[in-house]
């Protein structure tokens, strides 16, 4: 059967700050910019799941987007959205919420409950403009 990438897309809005506890504020802003201010900000993120295999004989799928929507819900929208990611989501307590480290905890999330024979790649924007892939590895 002819191998397929099926997609969803989801959104969620949450609040970050980057930065490290051992370098100067001043370091911090050159490094991290504005999303080093210490009080905080939000980022409209759009995430774009994507899963790649072949479709099933039976069902005509190569997964249900009824249960990938489901999924995501669950497991990113859920813990995820109006949280702050560096005091509320376990993950980031002692790691930087870029859109780099966000995408991998997505992706590591996902691929627990996706099917092993199902390729997964996580596409996360943390602006219309600045977006990050990840794909395992
Ligand atoms: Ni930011």
């Amino acid at each position: 059967m002819p191998r397929v990438t099926v997609h969803r897309r989801a959104y969620f809005n949450a609040a970050h700050r980057l930065y490290r506890k051992d370098w100067s504020d001043e370091k911090n802003i050159e490094v991290f910019g504005k999303c080093s201010n210490p009080n905080y900000h939000g980022h409209n993120y759009e995430l774009i799941v994507s899963l790649t295999g072949e479709i099933d004989v039976e069902t005509g799928f190569v997964y249900d987007l009824g249960k990938l929507r489901n999924l995501i819900k669950k497991e990113i929208e859920t813990p995820f959205d109006h949280k702050n990611f560096n005091i509320e989501v376990e993950e980031f307590k002692n790691t930087n919420p870029t859109a780099e480290n966000i995408a991998v905890v997505i992706y590591n999330k996902l691929r627990e409950k996706i099917p092993n024979h199902l390729d997964l790649a996580v596409k996360l924007y943390e602006t219309p403009r600045n977006f990050v892939t990840y794909a395992g590895k």
